[in-house]
């Protein structure tokens, strides 16, 4: 059965091993946040804070920063299936004879158990504030001392497309101005900014709801790039095979997963925008103050006694990689539909998810390279990634040192370099000419053939002697020297 709670998750996780609880006082005032990033760069557990100065609350950190409670959080070892079970449903054959139709009834009815539904009552709804809600009762972080003050770091963020109806979680930061009032973070590319731009152009407001603390899955579809369309519950309950239980919010029409820990309603006003930040990102950066618009608290729906989930950021890698390793993972099989020779795909945690990517593929004709990365830059947040790297299936892209030694043995600057300028760059890139656009750089390391101009004929790559390869293996044990 998948996890309905960010508590019940807790739970796996402290029968796994995975948490230490913390019980000596500690303030939300960067002291959290030092201690987090300490923990993360270390490669720790999940931590409990269980006594946080002025605050009733505890505050859970670091719940998704390893592979092993990725694992726990998803209920699988093997990530890409994640993505294939998306793919499968979006490919599904249209039945066109009686017998067709027949044997895709048990797939149907699949999908509609993935669908959520509105229940009336959840333990969310255990206090229901509408009167006079404030913010003030959150153990929010300042996490690196030239913050501009107190964020919410791992809110998922829904709003509802106005056309379709079609709901985003998006994990998106937003800083505490007063006791009403936060920014809203959400960059210039993602779903929720192009909500609110659509209300906006109608001078209207868009209502949103900030989950704070839900089950894994939920966690996991707010970070995930999924196609615009897509409704996010939906998504969550394909991945955990169970659709969400959600309750109507109290002030906003809008629904939230029933066993939330915290919802905060409101709306975002096009009217006022602010000044946001600067905030110690994950580029390991300040990013500076930009305009964001505000939300405004108009309700809040929570449980007696919730936990607080957050996470800090910083210079790679922290908790969010875990994140990007298995976005990574389930999106492969997606990217491998729209571009079908890649093998494998690798975004590493260094490169804070857009600042580089590498791709192998199995190459059939000349600028097959090139063309993929122009595929891929058209490819929803790829198109966000700065830098792309594409070699042969060959190369095991997962281990670094190999992609290195195929760039400088199968790329040659001026021939297979790829600059192209005036795209969109991720908002956060601090080495972008402006804020938003910028140029893309490709670097085609596959082997070069004739047809590309490559007339030199490719050297031989290096082979062991079969005979005495087996030999030699034969020998290994009398040697000593182990696997
Ligand atoms: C810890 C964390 C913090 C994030 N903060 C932001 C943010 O402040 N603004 C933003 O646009 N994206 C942020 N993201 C990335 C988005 O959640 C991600 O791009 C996601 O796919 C949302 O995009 P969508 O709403 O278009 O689906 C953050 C991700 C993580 C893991």
């Amino acid at each position: 059965m998948p996890f309905e709670s960010l508590r019940d998750f807790f739970e796996a996780l402290e029968k796994a091993g995975e948490v230490r609880r913390i019980k000596t006082k500690v303030s939300t005032d960067l002291e959290i946040a030092e201690i987090l990033r300490r923990v993360m760069y270390a490669k720790g557990p999940a931590i409990l804070f269980e006594n946080v100065d002025g605050s009733a609350m505890p505050v859970l950190g670091n719940a998704f920063g390893s592979m092993r409670r990725m694992e726990i959080a998803l209920e699988t070892q093997n990530f890409e299936s994640l993505g294939t079970r998306l793919t499968e449903l979006l490919n599904r054959e249209i039945p066109t004879s009686v017998l067709a139709k027949l044997r895709s009834l048990p797939k149907l009815a699949e999908i509609t158990g993935y669908a959520p539904r509105v229940v009336k009552q959840g333990p969310v709804m255990q206090i229901l504030e509408t009167e006079a809600p404030s913010l003030s009762f959150l153990p929010a972080l300042k996490t690196w001392p030239k913050d501009a003050g107190k964020f919410i770091t791992f809110g998922l963020v829904l709003t509802k497309n106005p056309e379709s109806g079609s709901r985003n979680l998006g994990v998106y930061r937003m800083q505490i101005y007063d006791e009403k009032t936060m920014a809203m973070h959400w960059q210039i590319h993602k779903r929720g900014a192009q909500h609110f731009k659509m209300m906006a152009e109608q001078g209207k407001r868009l209502e949103v709801a900030v989950i704070i603390g839900a089950d894994p899955a939920s966690t996991y579809v707010a970070v995930a790039p999924v196609p615009e369309g897509l409704d996010k519950y939906l998504f969550a309950g394909i991945i955990r095979r169970k659709g969400l239980e959600l309750v109507r919010c109290q002030t906003v029409d809008l629904e939230v997963p029933a066993n939330s820990e915290i919802v905060l309603e409101g709306y975002v006003d096009p009217n006022d925008i602010r000044m946001e930040g600067p905030f110690g990102d994950h580029t390991g950066y300040y990013t500076p103050e930009e305009p964001y618009p505000t939300f405004h608290l108009t309700g809040v729906m929570r449980r007696t006694e919730p936990i607080y989930l957050t996470t800090v950021v910083g210079k790679p890698t922290l908790e969010d990689a875990y994140l990007g390793k298995v976005i990574e993972r389930s999106f492969l099989p997606l990217v491998k539909v729209f571009q079908p020779e890649v093998v494998d795909m690798s975004m590493p945690a260094a490169g804070w998810f857009q600042g580089i990517a590498i791709f192998s593929i199995k190459k059939r004709y000349p600028g097959q390279a090139k063309k993929v990365m122009l595929g891929l830059w058209g490819l929803g947040q790829l198109s966000l990634t700065k830098i792309f790297v594409v070699v042969d299936e060959d190369i095991n892209i997962q281990n670094h040192d190999e992609v290195i030694w195929a760039i400088t043995t199968r790329a040659d600057p001026k021939r297979d370099t790829l600059i192209i300028d005036g795209l969109p760059t991720d908002t956060l890139d601090p080495a972008s000419p402006l804020l938003n656009l910028g140029s893309k750089m490709g670097i085609d390391a596959t082997v070069k053939t004739k047809e590309e101009g490559f007339e030199r004929g490719w050297q031989e790559l290096e082979v062991p002697d079969p005979i005495i390869s087996k030999k030699v293996d034969d020998k290994w044990p009398e040697f000593g020297l182990g696997d």
